[in-house]
């Protein structure tokens, strides 16, 4: 006789930047509830996350978010299996408000602790629509963050390939909308006006740091994007205020696409060095729609062609659902943390 297979529900959070999330998943792939809290308009006139103010915002937010999670999905505390939490990377004084409530529901409730990197978390978004990966796979994960490429065996065996140097994917969109007077978050704001611009109308460079790295680099292409608008010397007027919509466009176009350029070439790079069969593709950059279609376009026109999977978009940016979804895998291998967890800001 078959024994049934008992279901797993793991409450997850996510405090690590600027969004305050809960949500409730079984066994991994059923979503039953999922609260995003988004500090966005907090942040707004700063152009970009203050530390301080996202953490006064998580310890508002974490208990109304949490109670609205645990509503939506109908579970109380005693039908929960474990807590599941993203403790790395991220902001300190953030990340210590959600280590510090999981800690204390799964003390109260007596639950095992789960404590989850917040990158492999974006990954397995990715992994949420498939029952399973071919092997090898190569994932990608953009976020405001974070630019890393891995090599991925399973949601819990994930080798670094590679990484930024400088800023990440995402942060240069975001200083990119600054300097065109988008606003925040830039990600979004570029990709809407990208859509009227000529991708081809300024050249912008691509910097792949050597033929074999696997690292990128993006603070070149935005000082290149702040020299076009400013001037070589920096000494020239900002014209931005001056240009017409479609110039603003033309480089909002131009910029999406040297950065999309280099992430699908080092992508189709690192795949073809593993010979990878799937590619994974997560982060909040993972929304841009331009994004998900030109790493489609190399997947299918690869020798053989390769399946890309990527995040939904809604699971795209920081959300709790990727957090209580890798947390099952952590709970199926017996992987636990104790009460001592602690927040590691760099992972
Ligand atoms: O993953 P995420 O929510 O937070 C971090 O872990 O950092 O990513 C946020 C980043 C921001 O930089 C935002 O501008 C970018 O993702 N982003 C986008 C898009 N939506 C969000 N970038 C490009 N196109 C988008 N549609
Ligand atoms: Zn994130």
């Amino acid at each position: 006789m078959q024994s049934e297979q008992k279901d797993i529900t793991i409450l997850g959070i996510e405090t690590s930047c600027d969004e305050t999330a809960a949500a409730v998943v079984t066994n991994g792939r059923q979503v039953r509830s999922s609260v995003v809290a988004s500090q966005t308009e907090l942040h707004e006139k700063y152009g970009g996350v203050v530390p301080e103010i996202a953490s006064r915002a998580h310890i508002e937010n974490i208990y109304p978010v949490l109670r609205e999670a645990l509503d939506q999905a109908g579970v109380r505390g005693e039908d929960l299996d474990a807590i599941a939490i993203a403790n790395q990377p991220g902001l300190t004084i953030a990340l210590v408000v959600g280590v510090t409530t999981a800690k204390t529901l799964a003390f109260t409730w007596g639950k095992p602790l789960i404590a989850i990197n917040h990158l492999h978390a974006h990954l397995q978004s990715a992994m949420l629509s498939a029952e399973q990966i071919e092997l090898p796979a190569v994932a990608l994960v953009v976020s405001g963050g974070h630019t890393s490429l891995y090599d991925c065996e399973s949601p819990l065996e994930l080798t670094l390939l590679g990484s930024t140097t400088d800023d990440a994917a995402g942060e240069a969109f975001d200083k990119v909308a600054t300097i065109l007077r988008l606003p925040y978050p830039g990600g979004p704001s570029i990709e809407r006006l990208a859509k009227q611009g000529n991708p081809k109308a300024i050249r912008f460079p691509r910097s792949m740091l050597g033929k074999d790295s696997l690292d990128f680099s993006f603070s070149g292409l935005k000082t290149a994007v702040l020299y076009h608008c400013r001037g070589q010397d920096m000494k020239g007027a900002d014209r931005v205020a001056e240009m017409s919509e479609q110039e603003v466009a033309d480089i909002a176009a131009s910029f999406q696409a040297a950065v999309i350029d280099v992430l699908v070439k080092k992508s189709k790079r690192a795949a073809d060095r593993i010979g990878a069969k799937t590619v994974l593709l997560g982060g909040g950059v993972a929304a841009n729609g331009t994004l998900r279609d030109a790493l489609r376009t190399m997947c299918e026109r690869g020798r053989p062609p390769r399946r890309l999977l990527v995040a939904p978009k809604q699971y795209c940016t920081d959300n709790a659902v990727m957090v209580a979804s890798l947390a099952y895998h952590k709970y199926q291998a017996g992987l636990f943390a104790d009460l001592s967890l602690e927040p590691s800001p760099t992972g």
